[in-house]
């Protein structure tokens, strides 16, 4: 059941993975809203049980959620995550993620940011805002979204639930700064679903940059042609690849850009500093024709010579032609490696073939990584 949160979450950031796939946490949603119906109504719930109401929409225009009221052990986790997080931040996010970030940390420091803050900065910057949705929204919504310069971000935080009855226990009736979590990288730091942390902090800084702006607003519009195509998975694998999991080559060294992985402190290290995965220069047919990890760190990176390159690859390109000759689903797995591609690292893949997160061997690797990048 987590597993299927998991990906239903993360299918709203990911289009091209379609409602069948979900239906276990359908099914699960069942009923819960009352007011804005339609589709909606059947991803009302949240994964920490919260079940959203009339109240948490804006009635004029019902598509799009508004923030809830946090808690202070909301906020506090924010606080959590946001320093351990920024912490990670320098040598490690590329130039341009820092000076979005800088521009916009007065609004994400000292607890939940809230969105109208965010965008007094960020409207001004590049014509974007941030708006809250429920965690599904569908794929043609989605796009709509970023065609209009909206980037959707569910507005719950992570962490509210710990998992084990004895940390539950062991909460009651603490102050939130005494709050204890499971296990960390089960619970606060593990990014599982794509929440207001993952949304916010790892998505906003890059829509500062008008080259990236303009790249996202782009894919929106292309998201159409894709779904007349019936290639939505293919044309998915480049958000993933790029917007989520996207390494960038700067004067100094590999930098990150992709907000999976600038939202999680565990694959902040393993993408830049491990061994296992491959890093290949990003190639839009490749990337199209690959499968990606949805459980777990990535098992291949694409790197990007620079966010301009990257919008030239993709913007104003017809990929009708493209989508006739591409087979639908994916060609390449997760670990393979082609004549054609340019390496940047060929990976050991050791990660991977010793099983991956929750694995004795996968532990001691992360373990390794921590201990040798200070965290
Ligand atoms: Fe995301």
């Amino acid at each position: 059941m987590a597993d299927d949160i998991a990906r239903n979450a993360r299918a709203r950031a990911i289009p091209g993975m379609g409602d069948a796939y979900f239906d276990p946490l359908l099914q699960d949603a069942g009923e819960g809203l009352e007011g804005p119906g339609g589709a909606m109504h059947r991803y009302a719930r949240r994964p920490d049980g919260y079940t959203l109401g009339a109240d948490d929409f804006d009635r004029d225009t019902w598509l799009l959620a508004r923030q809830p009221r946090y808690t202070e052990a909301e906020h506090h986790r924010w606080r959590l995550l946001f320093e351990s997080q920024r912490n990670m931040l320098p040598g490690r996010a590329c130039s341009d993620f820092m000076k979005g970030f800088a521009a916009l940390e007065g609004a994400m420091q000292g607890g939940i940011p809230e969105f109208a803050a965010l965008n007094a900065v960020l409207e001004p910057a590049t014509g974007w805002q941030v708006v809250a949705v429920p965690e599904l929204i569908p794929d043609n919504v989605f796009f709509w979204h970023l065609e209009n310069r909206r980037f959707p971000a569910g507005a719950f935080i992570r962490g509210g639930k710990p998992k084990t009855s004895k940390v539950r226990k062991a909460n009651e009736g603490r102050a939130p700064e005494h709050i204890a979590y499971d296990a960390v990288e089960d619970d606060l730091f593990y990014l599982q679903e794509p929440d207001i942390f993952h949304d916010v902090f790892g998505h906003v800084p890059m829509l500062m940059d008008p080259f990236f702006a303009d790249y996202i607003a782009a894919y929106g519009k292309g998201g159409r042609r894709a779904i007349e195509h019936n290639r939505l998975k293919n044309f998915g694998a480049i958000y993933w690849y790029t917007v989520e999991f996207g390494l960038i080559q700067e004067a100094d060294g590999l930098r990150i850009y992709g907000a999976g992985i600038l939202s999680s402190p565990d694959e902040t290290l393993f993408s830049l500093y491990s061994d296992s995965p491959h890093r290949i220069m990003l190639n839009v047919d490749r990337v199209m024709r690959t499968d990606y990890v949805i459980s777990d760190f990535q098992d291949t990176y694409f790197v990007i010579e620079s966010l301009e390159a990257l919008h030239r690859a993709t913007a104003g390109r017809d990929f009708g032609p493209i989508y006739k000759r591409l087979p639908a689903g994916f060609t390449y797995a997760t670990t393979a490696l082609l004549d054609t591609d340019t390496v940047v690292h060929a990976g050991t893949q050791e990660y991977k073939f010793n099983g991956g997160k929750g694995k004795p061997r996968a532990h001691e690797h992360m373990t390794a990584l921590r201990q040798a990048h200070g965290r």
